[in-house]
């Protein structure tokens, strides 16, 4: 079976992380993946929520917005509906917890850092992308704190990325576009450390329930992916890839 975009099954999109994307956030990132695209920024505040004041630790919390053009068609934004959608928090408390599972925030001390992840144009996959382009700008935030003196040492003890993988008509496939996602009968979110350990997994069988043995296909063509996206991150960081996790606690 051919792909929409003629690329092979087990092939990312075009991957493209672009660096230091704007001017005010200390990290901040554009990421591309094909026609997906997302801003995504990482912002040091120098204090904690109250209810974690005075325990010596740090907070990472992320959040997500897609802008009402994103998409085929206008989505209006949260702040018109006064609220937040279901996608919207599931996909942002997503969001924060894969990049606290490589956060050391004992040695992050007592500051937050949000990370706020913004979909400019919507092709699928986009919860994963922001996963990807948010560690970039997570690690330009952090090393900029190092840089001050603030903290010292960058405390992450892994790389981590994500990707969608999924099924259909039969074959699994490698980060789904659109046009492929809302076609294929399972998908899978799958977010990963560099040492291949699982941070979580969102695998929706609606359509054709899967059975364990495509669930581990799915499994390693997902970490397959996830290896080419960290050598992209690394390739985006230059030096600075050097010193992720070597002082880490090895956990991950
Ligand atoms: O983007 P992601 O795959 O993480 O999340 P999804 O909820 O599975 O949505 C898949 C895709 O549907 C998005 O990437 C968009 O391209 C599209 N979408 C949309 O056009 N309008 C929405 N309100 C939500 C999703």
């Amino acid at each position: 079976m051919g792909r929409i975009d003629g690329r092979a099954l087990n092939q990312l999109r075009p991957v493209k992380i672009t660096r230091n994307y704007l001017k005010h956030a200390e990290g901040s990132v554009l990421i591309e993946m094909g026609d997906t695209k997302v801003i995504c920024t990482a912002s040091v505040e120098e204090k904690v929520p109250p209810f974690m004041k005075g325990q010596g630790r740090g907070w990472v919390t992320g959040e997500y917005g897609m802008l009402p053009r994103s998409t085929e068609v206008r989505k209006p934004r949260d702040s018109t509906r006064g609220k937040i959608d279901g996608r919207t928090m599931e996909i942002q408390r997503l969001i924060g917890r894969a990049l606290r599972s490589v956060v050391n925030l004992e040695a992050l001390g007592e500051i937050t850092i949000f990370i706020d992840c913004d979909v400019i144009q919507a092709d699928g996959g986009t919860r994963t992308a922001s996963i990807t382009g948010a560690f970039v700008a997570l690690v330009d935030a952090l090393n900029k704190l190092k840089a001050q003196g603030k903290i010292s040492r960058i405390p992450l003890d892994s790389f981590v990325a994500a990707v969608s993988v999924g099924i259909k008509e039969s074959n699994i496939l490698l980060d789904l576009n659109y046009a492929e996602d809302s076609t294929c009968q399972v998908d899978m979110n799958i977010i990963m450390t560099e040492k291949g350990h699982l941070v979580e997994i969102q695998g929706t069988g609606e359509e054709k329930p899967f059975t364990k043995e495509e669930m581990d296909q799915m499994l390693r063509l997902g970490e397959q992916g996830i290896k080419e996206l960290i050598r992209i991150q690394k390739e985006s960081l230059g030096e600075l890839s050097g010193i992720i996790g070597d002082e880490g606690n090895g956990s991950n």
